[in-house]
């Protein structure tokens, strides 16, 4: 009889390349180690339920849609063991707050197959869970880079090309970050169709301002692997203007952003799919609680601090 059962997953934060990535352009992510989903298997008499009270879901697999984001990463999981749902009831918690950039859907995903895989007493290497929470991805984003499982499932920092394996980010520095949440829900995948309309209503203009962001992401990268923070702010406060001029940020976001430099930033910017959700801010360490502050009084609902150092490569 297998006992309880408790995996997690971390969310995530974009630093740079968001929404070019979907059109083959490189971007960077980190793991949030701090802020988590986790799913918790417990024994029971009885066919698979699945209780995950922050969406108001308290049901039985079975009387779930197929569709139903929970109930298919249960169902692709199992198919890709090879072992029907267990007696098990499985609870959902999570600190990440819904549509917010911060990859709650796919960390809830990640430690639904964390679990499961710890259950059946398999491996579930990262290749494999990222692939089973990209099919998931897909029904909340539509076309998704597969950024948001990539960066959730291998659980380190990234340089990420769609369709290519990652490829660990060498860091050379310790860099402080904030992230702040306008508290505004970031409709990813009405932004992402956005993006696409206005792509194919003007291609030229589109894939220029990619390709300005690739070249933002790859002067970021080398900033990131030689410790040098000046420079990765000023790579940060570049994309953000790409993406005002792409049409993705909002009044809210582009207030965040002021606040945080004035406060003392390095550098910020949107980070995700933009209209809503959230801001990152590149720090000196001595100066993460001026600019949180800074960010509050701006109107920020929550602001929470993450470092990437060497440790996370
Ligand atoms: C969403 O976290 C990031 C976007 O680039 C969409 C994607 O990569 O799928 C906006």
């Amino acid at each position: 009889m297998t006992g309880r059962i408790c995996a997690s997953a971390a969310g995530k934060v974009i630093l740079l390349g968001e929404h070019a990535v979907v059109y083959g352009r490189p971007a960077l992510a980190i793991p949030l180690q701090g802020l988590r989903a986790w799913a918790t298997l417990t024994p029971h008499a009885g066919p698979f339920r699945i209780q995950a009270p922050a969406v108001g879901v308290d049901a039985l697999l079975s009387d779930l849609p197929m569709e139903h984001p929970l109930a298919r990463i249960v169902y692709l999981t199992a198919e890709h063991f090879g072992f029907a749902p267990p007696q098990a009831l499985l609870r959902i918690d999570s600190e990440i707050p819904v549509a917010s950039g911060l990859g709650s859907g796919a960390a809830v995903s990640t430690a639904v197959v964390r679990a499961l895989a710890a259950w059946y007493g398999v491996e579930a290497p990262p290749e494999v869970v990222s692939a089973l929470v990209y099919e998931v991805e897909r029904i909340y984003h539509g076309t998704p880079s597969g950024i948001d499982n990539t960066v959730i499932a291998y659980g380190r920092p990234i340089y990420f090309v769609r369709g290519q394996p990652p490829r660990p980010l060498a860091v050379g520095g310790t860099f402080f970050l904030l992230i702040a949440d306008s508290g505004i829900p970031s409709p990813t995948r009405e932004v992402v169709l956005d993006v696409r309309r206005r792509w194919e209503a003007d291609r030229e203009r589109y894939e220029g301002l990619f390709d300005r962001i690739a070249e933002q992401v790859e002067a970021a990268h080398r900033a990131i692997v030689e410790g040098n923070a000046a420079e990765l702010g000023a790579r940060m406060n570049e994309n953000h203007r790409l993406l005002q001029e792409m049409g993705v940020s909002a009044p809210v976001l582009d207030r965040l952003v002021d606040a945080a430099r004035r406060a003392g930033a390095l550098g910020a910017k949107l980070s995700g799919a933009g209209r809503g959700g959230n801001v990152v801010a590149l720090v000196e360490a001595d100066a993460a609680g001026c600019v949180a502050k800074g960010l509050k009084e701006a109107g920020a609902r929550r602001v929470w601090q993450s470092t990437v150092h060497e440790k996370n490569t």
